[in-house]
């Protein structure tokens, strides 16, 4: 089900390291937290967030109130420890461990949120179906919010290749399925003290 390196790869990052000791960490997701609000969902919406990792936004996604979220992550272990966090909240949650190009949704969503993950895919062939995947499982009037390294973001994330987005690509990238609403550049401060340029994009289904 898996391809092995990757899902070994980042197994290995989520089990030796603490949800601080790494780049793309945030106490507070602020950016996805505001556009989220800005969209004025329902509360029983059904949301994704892929590649979530270890990320505190499902924390937060659920003291707003929603009651359908699934978090998805190709490691066990980010899943795992995002749980443990989380307590009896967990229980509120669809938790699935799944490499993204090897999901079979079993619903369509309102809401798509990716922050990180969807720039690792470097192959025409994983971009495809990740575009096909977001376009056939979100709902007509669905939202889908992607964040990745913007044109003056780092080459790498994690030590691994990634692609990096201009509004302009991003757009193209999306264009037959959906069309944008807003963007912005936000430049996340690492835990390190070094700063990382990214670009959210929000979207809505063609
Ligand atoms: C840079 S981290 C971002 C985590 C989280 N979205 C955040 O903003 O804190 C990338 C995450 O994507 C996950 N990931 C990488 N490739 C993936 C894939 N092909 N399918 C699912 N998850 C993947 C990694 O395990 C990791 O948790």
């Amino acid at each position: 089900m898996f391809n092995n390196n990757k899902e070994e790869y980042w197994e290995n990052v989520h089990s030796k390291k603490s949800e601080n000791e790494v780049s793309w960490f945030q106490k507070l997701p602020i950016d996805s937290i505001e556009l989220i609000k800005s969209l004025n969902l329902n509360l029983d919406a059904n949301i994704i967030d892929v590649g979530a990792g270890e990320s505190r936004l499902v924390d937060n996604l659920i003291e707003l109130g929603f009651s359908n979220i699934d978090v998805l992550d190709i490691s066990k272990s980010a899943i795992e420890k995002a749980k443990q966090r989380l307590g009896k909240k967990s229980l509120w949650v669809n938790w699935i461990v799944s490499d993204i190009n090897e999901f079979v949704p079993m619903k369509k969503y309102d809401l798509w949120h990716d922050r990180a993950a969807f720039h690792f895919l470097t192959s025409e062939k994983h971009i495809k179906n990740y575009i096909s995947l977001a376009s056939n499982y979100i709902n007509d009037n669905g939202k889908f919010i992607v964040a990745t390294f913007s044109s003056n973001g780092p080459n790498k994330c994690s030590g691994l290749d990634v692609i990096k987005y201009s509004k302009e690509l991003i757009e193209k990238t999306f264009e037959d399925s959906f069309d944008i609403n807003s963007h912005f550049i936000s430049n996340h401060k690492t835990p390190f003290g070094t700063f990382q340029e990214f670009l959210f994009a929000s979207f809505k289904k063609k």
